[in-house]
C-alpha cells in the first residue's frame, strides 16, 4: 500500500506589475508543477498554492509610470498572469490575490497576534520625506549618486550598476522620483521584527539541521546571512498602497509587502479550503504536513529567515521541510531584464508557437538553473525539440502506433514467449518510475527528465535492433511480441510524462485510449493488455524550422534597437 502524505506546496506569488517570462517558469513554476503533479500521482494529498502579489512599491511605481491607479495595474496583470499559468498547465489547486478581503484579514490578524505577543519592537527613525508630494519616500522612489561607483541613477536600496545594497541615506544628492525635489528627513514610527532574536532558532533549524538535505545554493545563502548577523527589520511602511497596519494610531501606514506576501500562501489555502469544504489548518499546522516553498534565489532570505521567524513567533505553524530555490535563467548569454525587454514573454511565445507549451516546458526543465545560473538559447530550444522530442520521443511513439494499426488494425497483439532482450527492455523500463520519483523527491528535475527521455531512447533502440517490419512475413509471432513489448513502453511513457509534459501525456493517453492513473499502476508488468484497441497515430511534436528561430532572435535584437 502506498502511504499517503500531505503536502502544502507553494510557488512564489508573482508581482502583478508585468507579465511572466521564461525565467519565472524555469525558476519556480515548472519545478513546482512537476513536483505537485508527481505527488498527486503518487497518491498524496496535495494543496498547490499560489496567487498574485499585489502590494508594494513596485506596483505603485508602475501605476505612476503609466498614469493609472494601482488597482488598474493589478487587475490587468493578474489576468495576463493567470492566463499564462493556465496556458502552460500549471496545476495550482488555488490561485488567489493579495488584494482580496480574505487576505487583508488574514495578514492583519497575523500582525495583531504578533503585536499582542510583544514580538515587535516599535521604533521612531528619521526617513526621507517629499514635502511637495507630502509623502514619505520608499527606497525605490529615491534616486541619487551611488557612493561606491558614482552611478547617478542609483536607487535608495540598490545600485543596479555596481550591484551594491544601499540605504537611501547613503545616496549623494538624493532626489524624489515623485516631485524631483530634494527630500528632507522626518521622524516616523515603525514596527520591527527583531530578527537578531531568531538567529539561534535559524542556526539550529537550518545551519545544523539541513546541511545535507537542502540545496547547497540555498544553504550557503542562509549561512552567509547568519554569519553576517541578523538585524531587526521594519514590517511596516509609510505608503498609501497596501494593507493598513491594524493599530489605532495608524496614519497612512501599511504592512511591508514582504510581511503580507508570504501570508498570501495561508490566505490562498484558506480560500481553497472554503471552496472545497476542507480544513485549511491541517495544511499549515499539522506536524505531519510537508511544507515546500518553490522560489527563485532572490527570495531565499524571505522564505528561509523572515517568514519562518514570523511563523515561529506566531506559535502554532509548521516550518518548511524544504525550500528548493533555483538560480537564475539567462537569455542568450545575458541577464533577463524586464525594463530592457530582454525576455521571452510567455504570452508572446504562445502566439508564435501555438499549442507548443510542452516544448517550452521540456526545454526549460532540461536547462533548469537548479544549482547554478543557466542559459536559454533559441538554437538549443530548436535542437532539443528536433533532436529529442521529435526524433526520439515522437518518433518512437509514432512508429509503434503506426505498426500496430498497420499489422493489427489497432488491436494490441498477444506477446508470445519473451526473449532475453524483451525481458531486459521491460525490466529496464520498469526500473525508471522509481528513478524518476527519487530524482523528483530530491528536486533534481533535470535528472528526472533525462530518465523520461531515456524510456523513448530505449524503445527506439529496441525497435531498431529488432526490426519487426522485416519479420512480418516470416515470423508473425515474434512481431506480435515485439509490438506488445513496445506498446508497454509507450504506455509507461504516457503515464510518466504527465508531471513534465501534461498536454503530451493527455494526447498520448487519448491515442492509447487509457485513463488517468496513479503511480501504483506502473508496477503492473503489462499495463496495456492484449486485445485493447488503440487509436490512429497523430503527431505529438513537430519540427521547428531555422526560419522560426531566426525570427525569434531578430525579435530580441529588434527590441534592443527600439
Ligand atoms: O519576488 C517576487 O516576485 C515576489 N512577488 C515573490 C513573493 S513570494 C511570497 F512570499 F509571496
Ligand atoms: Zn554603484
Amino acid at each position: 500500500m502506498l502511504k499517503t502524505k500531505r503536502y502544502t506546496i507553494t510557488a512564489a506569488l508573482p508581482y502583478t506589475n508585468g507579465p511572466l517570462h521564461i525565467g519565472h517558469l524555469a525558476g519556480v513554476y515548472i519545478p513546482a508543477d512537476i513536483y505537485a503533479r508527481y505527488q498527486r500521482n503518487a497518491g498524496n494529498d496535495v494543496a498547490f498554492i499560489c496567487g498574485s502579489d499585489e502590494h508594494g512599491v513596485a506596483i505603485k511605481m508602475k501605476a505612476k509610470e503609466e498614469s493609472k491607479s494601482p488597482k488598474e495595474i493589478i487587475d490587468r496583470y493578474d489576468k495576463i498572469i493567470r492566463d499564462s499559468f493556465k496556458n502552460f498547465n500549471i496545476s495550482f489547486d488555488n490561485y488567489s490575490r493579495t488584494s482580496l478581503k480574505i487576505h487583508h484579514e488574514t495578514a492583519q490578524e497575523f500582525f495583531i497576534n504578533l503585536n499582542k505577543k510583544n514580538v515587535f519592537i516599535e521604533k521612531e527613525t528619521e526617513q526621507l520625506y517629499d514635502i511637495e508630494a507630502k509623502e514619505f519616500l520608499a527606497d525605490r522612489f529615491i534616486v541619487g549618486t551611488c557612493p561606491i561607483c558614482r552611478n547617478e541613477e542609483a536607487y535608495g536600496d540598490q545600485c543596479e550598476d555596481c550591484g551594491s545594497s544601499l540605504s537611501s541615506l547613503d545616496l549623494i544628492n538624493p532626489k524624489s522620483k515623485l516631485s524631483g525635489s530634494k527630500p528632507i528627513l522626518k521622524n516616523t514610527k515603525h514596527w520591527y521584527l527583531p530578527l537578531n532574536k531568531y538567529e539561534n532558532f535559524i542556526t539550529e533549524w537550518i545551519i545544523d539541521g539541513h546541511k545535507n538535505d537542502w540545496k547547497p545554493n540555498v544553504y550557503g545563502q542562509v549561512k552567509s546571512w547568519i554569519d553576517n548577523g541578523l538585524q531587526p527589520r521594519a514590517v511596516t511602511r509609510d505608503l498609501d498602497w497596501g494593507i493598513p497596519v491594524p493599530v489605532e494610531e495608524n496614519k497612512n501606514k501599511v504592512l511591508y509587502v514582504w510581511f503580507d506576501a508570504p501570508i498570501g500562501y495561508i490566505s490562498s489555502t484558506k480560500e481553497w479550503a472554503k471552496k472545497n469544504n476542507k480544513d485549511w489548518e491541517i495544511y499549515w499546522k499539522d506536524k505531519k504536513t510537508e511544507l515546500i516553498h518553490f522560489i527563485g534565489k532572490d527570495n531565499i532570505v524571505f522564505h528561509c529567515i523572515i517568514f519562518p521567524s514570523m511563523l515561529k513567533a506566531s506559535g502554532d505553524y509548521i516550518l518548511p521541510t524544504n525550500v528548493p530555490a533555483n538560480e537564475f535563467l539567462n537569455l542568450e548569454g545575458r541577464k533577463i531584464s524586464t525594463s530592457k525587454n530582454w525576455a521571452v514573454w510567455l504570452h508572446e511565445y504562445l502566439e508564435d508557437f501555438p499549442e507548443q507549451e510542452d516544448v517550452l516546458r521540456y526545454v526549460l526543465t532540461a536547462n533548469s538553473p537548479e544549482l547554478k545560473d543557466n542559459d536559454f538559447t533559441w538554437k538549443d530550444f530548436q535542437s532539443r525539440n528536433n533532436n529529442e522530442l521529435v526524433a526520439i520521443y515522437g518518433n518512437f511513439v509514432n512508429r509503434v502506433i503506426v505498426l500496430i494499426n498497420k499489422y493489427y488494425q489497432g488491436v494490441i497483439p498477444k506477446a508470445e514467449s519473451l526473449s532475453k532482450y524483451d525481458f531486459i527492455v521491460l525490466n529496464e523500463i520498469h526500473s525508471i518510475p522509481e528513478k524518476i520519483g527519487k530524482s523528483i523527491e530530491k528536486f533534481r528535475f533535470r535528472d528526472a527528465l533525462k530518465e523520461l527521455i531515456n524510456i523513448a531512447r530505449i524503445g527506439n533502440k529496441y525497435l531498431a535492433d529488432e526490426e519487426p517490419w522485416k519479420l512480418i512475413k516470416t515470423s508473425p509471432n515474434r512481431v506480435a511480441t515485439i509490438l506488445n513489448t513496445s506498446i508497454q513502453v509507450v504506455g509507461i511513457l504516457a503515464y510518466l510524462s504527465e508531471p513534465f509534459l501534461p498536454q503530451t501525456s493527455l494526447k498520448l493517453k487519448k491515442l492509447l485510449r487509457i485513463e488517468l492513473f496513479d503511480w501504483g499502476i506502473l508496477r503492473n508488468k503489462s499495463i496495456l493488455k492484449e486485445g485493447h484497441i488503440i487509436n490512429q497515430q497523430e503527431l505529438l511534436f513537430k519540427k521547428i524550422e531555422d526560419k522560426e528561430i531566426e525570427k525569434q532572435i531578430d525579435k530580441l535584437k529588434k527590441n534592443q534597437s527600439e
